[in-house]
């Protein structure tokens, strides 16, 4: 099946078992906005005590913060949002869409690598066994003379951007007849810079209302309480303070599903260190983060560090993690060495002294900072993606199932008297008052144990127990397993640790 068929199906999936929903939805949704619906939310919920536990249970270093949404314009000012948080856009007159063009043309170098794909996959298909595929790269003339013009796209673009060149970006999607998806017609605007921050005003009367912004990242509510957390918590460098919650950007270009959103969350941790150390604490957290992901059991091969070429002009190493997506390998975190630019420029606009008072040397300094900013949507779609998978099985039957990992499942258990008599359904709800204390689980005594399996393999459940006739002679379920579908007989009072060793979050911290 196409990499676009089974995103579609991820994405009809997450709306019919109530995973996503678009936002407004009887209103036909709002564009880049979702909602996250019953089980969407305890997915969530997982992900993000995943994190939270692994900064701020595992790091005696590591502190949490949650601070507000609304926060002092200035605050925007100094970090240089107001000035700079841009990304340019173009319109295209006969269809009045609106593109990044940025976005354009990146599309376009991915169109020259994908022939080149084509051409490497056509020759494979001919030569077989035999077929050399790096021999190949480097010699043929159709892979060379694509390459060629990627090559030098690429380093127009590059170049383009580095200077902001806003007439330079239209020449070139001008040359290289880059059309509207919609019209298909080259009718484009100029390039225009347009700023991402919502605005929005604090205060009653016009006279007395201010412009405020909705908070485009959430690193800033961190970096203005670094003296609040480091005095009352009486923190030595190096440490960190973590913190969980919603940013919003005007995105241009709404794609992919939670991808790309206009209100989205954030789980970011700032390190907060002594300038020179920085780079060693960037590789530090960069392999640490590595293996947060890792953990999950989703194949290396599915990860991969970007770093950055072209740096912020406040940053002195950047590197992105990537995650196989069925739209390719896609930023999920970030890991930036972001120096002293922040505070010093809190302490600049505020008038504040925000410095560090080091008792073993008996010197101040304006603390470096490393930044680990991760994607709470961005991580769910990457887990949705990598679960959802369609099985064939023995007898031609297909069954949908989600192999999300089991400390991340919304439902841990589901508890299923195999029929609604006998007593069953009173043992089944005795043991799950016993076991709801403990995990999420989920009582079902609807239709057949076949349909109530697939079920549950559709939404995550890593278990299922079914109550029958012999339960109440030996106190003894079936216990089913989602993925290898095996059964085996296990005593109820068995239970609790059995799935606690295997459902835990604690299970899966340690494996980091
Ligand atoms: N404080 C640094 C910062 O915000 P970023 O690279 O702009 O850096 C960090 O964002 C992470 O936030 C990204 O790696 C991505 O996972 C997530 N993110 C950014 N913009 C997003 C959007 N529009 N929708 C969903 N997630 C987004």
């Amino acid at each position: 099946m196409a990499q676009e068929d089974v995103f579609k199906k991820i994405v009809s999936h997450c709306k019919e078992y109530g995973f996503v929903f678009p936002s407004s939805d009887i209103y036909d949704g709002l564009g880049a906005v979702y909602d996250y619906g019953q089980n969407g939310v305890e997915l969530k919920n997982n992900i993000k005590q995943y994190w939270w536990q692994s900064m701020v249970l595992l790091h005696e270093n590591i502190v949490g913060i949650d601070s507000a949404i609304f926060m002092h314009p200035t605050v925007w000012k100094a970090s240089g949002h107001v000035d700079a948080f841009n990304d340019p856009l173009i319109d295209n007159r006969d269809s009045k869409k609106r593109y990044r063009a940025d976005v354009l043309i990146e599309d376009q170098i991915a169109k020259y690598e994908e022939k080149i794909e084509k051409e490497v996959a056509k020759a494979r298909k001919r030569f077989g066994d035999s077929f050399d595929e790096a021999q190949y790269r480097a010699t043929s003339p159709r892979v060379a003379e694509q390459q060629k013009k990627r090559d030098a796209l690429h380093e127009r673009y590059s170049q383009a951007m580095n200077a902001m060149d806003l007439a330079e970006l239209k020449q070139i999607i001008l040359d290289e007849e880059i059309v509207c998806p919609i019209s298909g017609t080259r009718n484009w605007t100029d390039v225009r810079q347009f700023n991402l921050m919502f605005k929005t005003e604090v205060g009653s009367t016009a006279d007395g209302a201010s412009t405020i912004y909705l908070r485009p990242e959430t690193a800033q509510g961190i970096f203005v309480n670094y003296l609040n957390v480091q005095k009352t918590g009486r923190m030595k460098i190096p440490f960190g303070i973590a913190q969980i919650g919603k940013a919003f950007r005007n995105e241009i270009v709404a794609r992919q599903f939670i991808f790309r959103m206009r209100e989205f969350e954030q789980m970011e941790m700032q390190f907060f260190v002594k300038p020179g150390t920085e780079l060693e604490w960037f590789d530090k957290w960069k392999q640490t983060r590595l293996a947060w992901h890792k953990a999950l059991g989703f194949g290396d091969e599915n990860y991969r560090f970007h770093d950055h070429e072209k740096l912020a002009h406040y940053a002195n190493a950047a590197s992105d993690i990537e995650f196989h997506m069925p739209f390719g390998f896609k930023e999920v975190e970030g890991i930036h060495s972001r120096t002293n630019f922040d505070l010093s420029q809190h302490a600049k606009f505020s008038g504040r002294k925000i410095e560090y008072f080091d008792p073993e040397t008996n010197e101040s300094y304006t603390p470096y900072v490393i930044e680990t900013s991760i994607g709470v949507d961005r991580m769910f779609l990457s887990v949705m993606c990598h679960s959802y998978q369609e099985e064939k099985l023995e007898g031609g039957d297909t069954r949908v199932v989600l192999k999300l990992p089991a400390a991340l499942a919304p439902t841990k258990l589901a508890v299923m008297p195999l029929v609604k008599k006998d007593g069953l359904p009173e043992k089944a709800r005795e043991i799950m008052d016993d076991l709801k204390f403990h995990f999420n689980c989920k009582y079902d005594e609807k239709d057949s144990i076949g349909k109530r399996y697939r079920r549950q393999d559709a939404v995550g459940t890593p278990f299922c127990i079914t109550i029958d006739h012999d339960t109440l002679q030996d106190g003894c379920v079936t216990l089913r397993d989602r993925d290898t579908m095996e059964q085996q007989r296990v005593a109820i009072a068995d239970l609790r640790g059995l799935l606690e060793e295997r459902v835990s979050l604690t299970s899966l911290l340690k494996k980091i």
